[in-house]
């Protein structure tokens, strides 16, 4: 009887296949365009890994298992023959910590978009299933990987470590990119050799889980990380909570990538007939260096990751730095008729605006009461929506809607409903009183979506939510879960966020959300299926923004950058930096205003016009093109530039921007990348510095010359440039 399972299984091994997905006998190939993944399934054996890589041919694919390379477990479990970490530990009823998983069955599936490959492992003795799932795509070079954790047995299981994903990378001169920071700074870039030890990149803040460390990594695999040569793996893992990514060096010839939620605190019991599945990690792979991998993470999260990622993202002037809590309607009049005046197409009103017997006149009180404030705007929401339409612009509003401060009526009601150790005093952060509400609980969950809902339903006007979260979890307590479940609090807080913002998306698909988390707490693909865009940083100083907006490039496209001209001294470094250095920064990302447009002079004002103008002119090509970036600030070259190339290469926009005061220091010239070697582009440049104009203005040059040679841009001191000066080329083929 056993045999006759066995030979129809294989035989369901042998024949189902999918266009990226081929299954022959017990090898797998997981294909995109550029991409092949190649694994072992032989049944009552461990799932093997093989390859991961450029796309192979069939004879390549097949003749892999002779070229010498040692298989590896494709997803290691703890208890049974792995010595080393492991991706997966439970600890079965009996109190038996050991698992045994073999593969049973294979599948596939197709979506839309994609081919999906299932392999089932079975544990040899107990009742306990793990799915590894392989998600290839048809449009864009991106594999996204995940599991599916089943209790069959009749008594629970503890998983005590649930990775999403593991990845061996052949041991030679790998270097690996990733983001670190904090608020003010970040998505700051660090490249370093893989070395022997464990490399652990991870965030445990509970809610904003890309301040510090970012879950996404770039492995070079040919040395020192180079911009538009070289192989390049990338992974990203898509998940809003605790997470970790650790990369494990030892005696073996690969490194091992480990990539999860973390467990630390937070194992999770599965019940009977319970199952669990674990976040995508997302796998790309390009021979064109790191600007190779961005391009394939920007092409993959514009069509299949973020919120609207074909939809062009309108200009905006943000309330904060202008007015901070000092919000009323003649005020947010005025800014409404100078953003409009400037062509701008958003207004957002940021903190400030709620709060009735508790008015939000600072941080210290009223988040959670979202009614507004009827002394500072006494038409209401309704008043300043129908203030945008006279304009002719949209209108949006800042909430905080995870959160609470315990000076609020919410927090007078409920409050059972904040995440707090039982019998520990409260913990409270921003202004003193500022506690986060428990997602997990149900019924809070009604509540951060009636928030939204509420505001959609009163002013369907509303075009744009700024979605804030400024605390971390900062006492480990939940009221709602039962004592035995305690550990599942940061786990079950990300399940209800999600299921809270997929509420939000199915009755609100057109609404425009960014996620902003004390600044760039939120820049993250857990966030982003249901989020336009994040709010980089706080820090909105021009200089700071070039090193901070290069390293969240690697991962993330300029559509999803909020990136907004601000006014100077800045509000956080205090640095003064010219008007036009700060919109030329401004422009490589999403492009906004933060600022009081009453206190800048008729001259800005007209070069801010000229800008959203111009802006407007390139704004696909910024938005949807091919990110090159040419010289790094991390590289101490005295300048920092990219250029994004529309995909049909017929246009392109060049940033060149001066980061150092020094005389007597000399630039590189620039050499461009992602041209037409054989055509013409004529050379436009935006954002024109008064009375400065280039010698290269409206000539054209062959995408060969801008690629060999490059234009050299005039880097000289003047009063008004103050050592940053910066140019912006639109180049246009003839
Ligand atoms: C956070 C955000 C800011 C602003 C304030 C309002 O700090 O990052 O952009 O919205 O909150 O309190």
């Amino acid at each position: 009887m056993k045999k006759i399972i066995v030979s129809i299984l294989s035989l369901a091994l042998t024949l189902c296949a999918s266009a990226q997905v081929k299954v022959s006998d017990d090898r797998i190939s997981v294909n995109t365009g550029g991409m092949s993944l190649i694994l072992n399934a032989r049944q009552g054996q461990p799932l093997r890994f093989v390859y991961f890589g450029a796309r192979l041919s069939d004879a390549d694919a097949e003749a892999i298992q002779f070229s010498g390379s040692r298989p590896m477990n494709a997803y290691p479990s703890y208890g049974q023959g792995e010595i080393r970490e492991d991706a997966i530990a439970v600890t079965h009823a009996d109190g038996n910590m050991s698992l045994d998983l073999a593969v049973e069955s294979v599948a596939t599936d197709s979506t839309k978009d994609a081919d999906i490959l299932a392999v089932t492992l079975k544990d040899k003795v107990y009742d306990f299933r793990v799915k590894v799932f392989y998600k290839a795509f048809r449009d864009v070079d991106m594999i996204e990987t995940w599991t599916e954790i089943f209790n069959d047995a009749k008594k629970p299981v503890v998983l005590r470590k649930f990775d999403s994903a593991f990845l061996p990378v052949r041991v030679g001169d790998v270097w690996v990119s990733h983001l670190y920071g904090t608020w003010a700074n970040e998505g700051r870039l660090v490249e370093e050799p893989l070395n022997r030890g464990i490399l652990r990149i991870e965030n445990k803040d509970g809610v904003r889980n890309a301040h510090t460390s970012h879950a996404e990594i770039m492995l070079s695999l040919d040395g020192k990380p180079s911009e538009n040569t070289g192989a390049v793996i990338g992974a990203a893992l898509c998940y809003s909570g605790n997470y970790h990514l650790d990369l494990v060096t030892n005696d073996s010839d690969y490194h091992r990538l480990f990539a999860g939620i973390s467990a630390d605190n937070s194992s999770l019991t599965l019940g009977k007939g319970e199952s669990f599945r674990t976040p995508e990690l997302a796998l790309t792979y390009s021979d064109e260096g790191l600007s190779g991998a961005s391009r394939n993470f920007h092409n993959w999260a514009r069509a299949h990751k973020i919120m609207h990622g074909d939809k062009e993202r309108m200009i905006l002037l943000n309330s904060w730095e202008g007015v901070y809590f000092d919000i009323n309607e003649p005020g947010m009049d005025q800014m409404m008729a100078d953003i409009a005046g400037m062509g701008g197409e958003l207004f957002v009103m940021d903190d400030g605006w709620f709060g009735d017997k508790y008015p939000r006149l600072n941080d210290t009180s009223s988040l959670g009461d979202w009614v507004v404030d009827k002394n500072k705007l006494p038409n209401g929401i309704q008043g300043l929506v129908d203030a945008a339409t006279r304009h002719g612009i949209k209108f949006g509003i800042w909430i905080e809607p995870e959160m609470a401060n315990t000076v609020s009526e919410l927090y007078e009601k409920h409050p059972d409903w904040i995440i707090n150790a039982a019998g520990r005093d409260v913990v409270k952060g921003r202004g003193g009183s500022q506690v986060v509400l428990d997602l997990g609980n149900p019924a809070v969950q009604d509540y951060v979506f009636g928030i939204v809902d509420g505001l959609m339903t009163n002013y369907p006007g509303i075009a744009y939510i700024k979605w804030d979260a400024n605390m971390s979890v900062s006492s480990h307590g939940s009221s709602y879960l039962p004592a035995d479940r305690q550990s599942e609090l940061n786990i079950r807080y990300h399940q209800g966020f999600a299921s809270v913002c997929d509420r939000i998306r199915a009755k609100y698909p057109d609404l425009v959300i960014q996620a902003c988390a004390s600044g760039g707490g939120r820049a993250s693909y857990g966030v982003l299926p249901w989020f336009d865009e994040f709010w980089v940083s706080d820090n909105t100083d021009a200089l700071q923004r070039i090193y901070m907006q290069w390293g969240t490039s690697y991962f993330f496209p300029a559509i999803t950058m909020a990136s907004h001209i601000s006014a100077v001294p800045n509000h956080t470094v205090h640095r003064v930096t010219p008007i036009k250095f700060r919109i030329d920064v401004a422009m490589s990302g999403r492009l906004g205003m933060e600022l009081q447009p009453k206190d800048m002079t008729e001259a800005e004002i007209a070069q801010c016009r000229q800008a959203i103008a111009d802006y407007k002119s390139v704004r696909p090509v910024v938005q949807f093109g091919d990110i090159y970036r040419l010289v790094s600030p991390y590289d101490g070259l005295g300048i920092a530039s990219l250029m994004y190339c529309s995909k049909d290469k017929s246009e392109a926009v060049f940033y060149w921007w001066r980061i150092d005061n020094l005389y007597d220091n000399h630039p590189p010239r620039v050499k461009m990348a992602g041209l037409d070697p054989d055509r013409m582009y004529k050379v436009v440049e935006l954002d024109k510095a008064p009375g400065r104009p280039l010698s290269f203005e409206g000539k054209s040059f062959s995408g060969s010359f801008l690629m060999n040679n490059g234009l050299e841009m005039p880097f000289g001191f003047s009063d008004d440039m103050m050592g940053y000066s910066s140019r912006v080329l639109h180049l246009i083929a003839d």
